[in-house]
């Protein structure tokens, strides 16, 4: 709608439902309660590939064959190494510093050690895309070490993404279902539409920037409760729960005090989100071999009571229920969950910023002037009230 002062004046509060820009790589449908990486079902993916692969497939737009998954392992492993000052900063910050803050200054720190940052070509900024994605996991390991009061480990290990990040935060080799459940939840947090990091990482890019910058943004934005940071919330509320039977009068409350039950609910999914159906199995696999089966069970109990309660509104659990009380069970500190959600939308983050600089435009939207129109006379400092 065009206003009289030559305005549009149409206004949507947090850009909801306004299409930002066109994509091929992933789609949410919220009502099918399905996600879709270029064209395949998350279920088809979980089921059958990997982190590497998704990550590949979602940064080239196919799924590879052997050659081309050879070739970027090959430059995942010729890009994995750490600079010493990287080490020292997360070190430096410690346990004080929020995580979330230390990896975002290590990511953008990365940039000093690159002469060609700025060279916005298209095959120069995915090299940077495969850099970053490269050191993510001893990053994300050595800053969980440090929470932990730990030293760092910087063996080089060469297992798998996930199974690599397994063995730098926890300081040995994880067994193959541990890696199986966290590449699993790596590829669940790969992409996931328009969301608020992923938007930034857009508007970063578009200035033509760099992906160094465009990482920084977006990780920046996830820091926030409202975005990441829920799956540790709703960890915490199960733990204050503390048994099934304690689950019903708990919630009773919450809802009378009109408080939202963490891990339930979702903007775009109005039925069961497809991410928490697949981690829920693992969730009660993983919680029964660590010995927190009471963790599972108060879940299943809270989870049964919001359905029952609030599953005609559309309420269901979100992939924020299940993921934390998994990586909990194999060891990881809660502070560390945000950072594990970088890790796996890192190939989210860079594929869209890549296809979107391949068409870029710059994010330049417009503010809605509600303030007053003038013109005021100016009164100097010495008369102003
Ligand atoms: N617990 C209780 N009631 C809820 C919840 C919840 N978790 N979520 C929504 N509702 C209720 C609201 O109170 C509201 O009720 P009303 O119509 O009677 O006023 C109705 O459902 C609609 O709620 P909105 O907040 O408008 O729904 P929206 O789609 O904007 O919210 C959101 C989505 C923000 C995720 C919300 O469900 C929420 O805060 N959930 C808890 C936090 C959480 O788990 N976040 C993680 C999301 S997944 C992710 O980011 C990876």
């Amino acid at each position: 709608m065009e206003g009289s002062s030559g305005q549009n004046n149409t206004y949507a509060k947090g850009l909801e439902g306004v299409i930002a820009a066109e994509t091929e790589i992933g789609f949410v449908d919220g009502q099918e309660g399905r996600l879709v990486y270029r064209g395949y079902d998350i279920t088809t993916l979980c089921d059958n590939s990997n982190y590497e692969e998704v990550s590949y497939l979602l940064n080239y737009g196919k799924l590879p064959n052997r050659k081309e998954m050879n070739d970027y392992l090959e430059k995942m492993k010729a890009n994995s190494e750490i600079p010493e000052s990287t080490y020292e900063i997360i070190e430096k910050f410690g346990r004080k510093t929020h995580p979330m803050v230390t990896l975002r200054t290590v990511i953008s720190n990365l940039a000093s050690y690159d002469p060609q940052e700025s060279d916005s070509s298209i095959e120069n900024q995915r090299r940077i895309a495969i850099s970053i994605t490269a050191k993510m996991p001893a990053i994300v390991g050595a800053i969980h070490r440090t929470i932990q009061g730990k030293d760092i480990i910087k063996t080089k290990s060469e297992l798998s993404y996930a199974g690599n990040f397994l063995y730098y935060a926890l300081g040995r080799n994880p067994d193959s279902v541990e890696t199986k459940i966290m590449d699993t939840a790596l590829m669940l947090h790969a992409d996931h539409g328009m969301n608020a990091s992923t938007f930034s990482s857009l508007v970063t890019i578009s200035t033509l920037a760099d992906i160094y910058s465009a990482t920084t943004s977006a990780i920046s934005t996830l820091k926030g409760p409202l975005h990441g940071g829920a799956n540790e919330r709703a960890l915490k509320m199960i733990m204050d729960i503390g048994s099934p039977d304690r689950a019903g009068p708990y919630l009773e409350a919450m809802v009378a005090r009109k408080e939202k039950i963490m891990g339930f609910g979702h903007r775009v999914y109005k039925v069961y989100d497809p991410r928490a159906k697949i981690l829920k199995k693992y969730a009660a696999y993983i919680s029964e071999k660590s010995e927190k089966k009471n963790i599972f069970e108060t879940a299943n109990k809270v989870e049964e009571i919001m359905i029952n309660k609030l599953g005609e509104k559309g309420i269901f659990p979100n992939v924020d229920f299940y993921s934390g009380m998994i990586y909990y069970s194999m060891g990881l500190s809660p502070e560390i969950f945000t950072p594990i959600f970088a890790l796996g939308r890192i190939s989210g983050w860079t594929a869209r910023s890549l296809e979107y600089l391949q068409s870029n435009k710059l994010f330049r939207p417009k503010a809605l002037y509600v303030g007053e129109k003038g013109p005021k006379s100016y009164i100097s400092i010495q008369e102003r009230q």
